[in-house]
């Protein structure tokens, strides 16, 4: 089915068409991007598919709200879908993107069974406070790089963590496509573009800007300075809640490959953060480099 005569991309919302249109590409020698994505599309998610219409010949654009990575009690149910809205955002960017929009039925019929197990990496920070969340995520990333094999996959820095628990995935299981991190888009007061900001009151919203405001604190004071990582948490954990009725799930300066706290500052170090914000429960982070 072609949207062409209304300008959108074409969608494919099944398997097979999708391989073929993978097996086409390949015998005419075309290289491929995958973006994947669980649609309600934004800017973040356009500079993924900008960065892949630019290096690859082909891009695929997933747009799926993966059931396996929201926990009970999350916004699964809630989550904002809106296709039309979302191939009319991918037009924006380039009417040659393919979008593979499948249903939960097809990608988890009656009696799916198996899972992808996640390691170290996935589990401080995000993995401890969503028990599930990144092995939901892994299975998912590998049915879509089954589904879509291409040769490179864009993800945003923004879901830092999600990025390095993939690469270990490819890495580990020796999957033939090259992962490639692209910063986080932010608006013009700093917020990191999310989904989930439309869950925000206009109040919300400013509150919610302590969360970048705190990573460009923790910035400034290790410019300064100051290299006690006890000081800059606790520096950046006053600063979020001076922001008011918000609530800290955590504040990390972690090293940037395992995660792991840092007691030290001599080196690159990732700040991360993630704090629930009215209905909203909001992540960013930041590399840090001392000077
Ligand atoms: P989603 O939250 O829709 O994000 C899709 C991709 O967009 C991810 O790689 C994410 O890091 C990136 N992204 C989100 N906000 C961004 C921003 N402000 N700047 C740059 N990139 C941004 O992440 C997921 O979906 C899912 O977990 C998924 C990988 C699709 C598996 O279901």
């Amino acid at each position: 089915m072609s949207h062409s005569s209304t300008q959108l991309p074409q969608l494919l919302e099944t398997a097979d068409p999708m391989r073929l249109a993978i097996l086409n590409a390949r015998r005419e020698g075309r290289s491929i991007g995958l973006v994947p994505t669980m649609g309600a599309l934004h800017e973040g998610h356009l500079s993924l598919v900008q960065a892949s219409v630019s290096k690859c010949d082909l891009t695929v654009v997933t747009i799926f709200v993966n059931p396996t990575q929201f926990g009970p009690g999350e916004d699964f149910g809630k989550y904002p879908r809106d296709l039309e809205a979302d191939l009319a955002a991918l037009a924006t960017v380039s009417r040659d993107v393919l979008v593979f929009a499948p249903s939960v039925e097809l990608m988890y019929p009656a009696g799916y069974d198996t899972r992808v197990v996640v390691g170290a990496v996935a589990r401080p920070l995000e993995g401890r406070c969503r028990p599930g969340h990144f092995e939901g995520v892994a299975t998912i990333v590998l049915k879509l790089f089954q589904l879509v094999p291409a040769d490179v996959a864009f993800f945003g820095q923004k879901d830092y963590q999600q990025l390095l628990v993939i690469r270990r995935m490819v890495s580990d299981l020796n999957i033939p496509i090259r992962v490639e991190m692209c910063p986080t888009v932010r608006d013009a007061d700093g917020l990191a573009l999310s989904s989930r900001n439309r869950y925000l009151s206009p109040p919300q919203r400013q509150q919610a800007l302590s969360l970048s405001r705190s990573l460009q604190l923790a910035a400034e004071l290790v410019a300064g300075g100051q290299r006690d990582p006890q000081v800059v948490l606790r520096r950046m954990r006053e600063l979020i809640q001076q922001a008011g009725d918000v609530r800290i799930d955590y504040v990390a300066l972690a090293d940037p490959d395992t995660l792991q706290p840092v007691s030290s500052m001599d080196r690159p170090v990732l700040a991360l953060l993630a704090v629930r914000v009215g209905p909203a429960r909001l992540i960013d982070n930041g590399m840090i480099q001392p000077p």
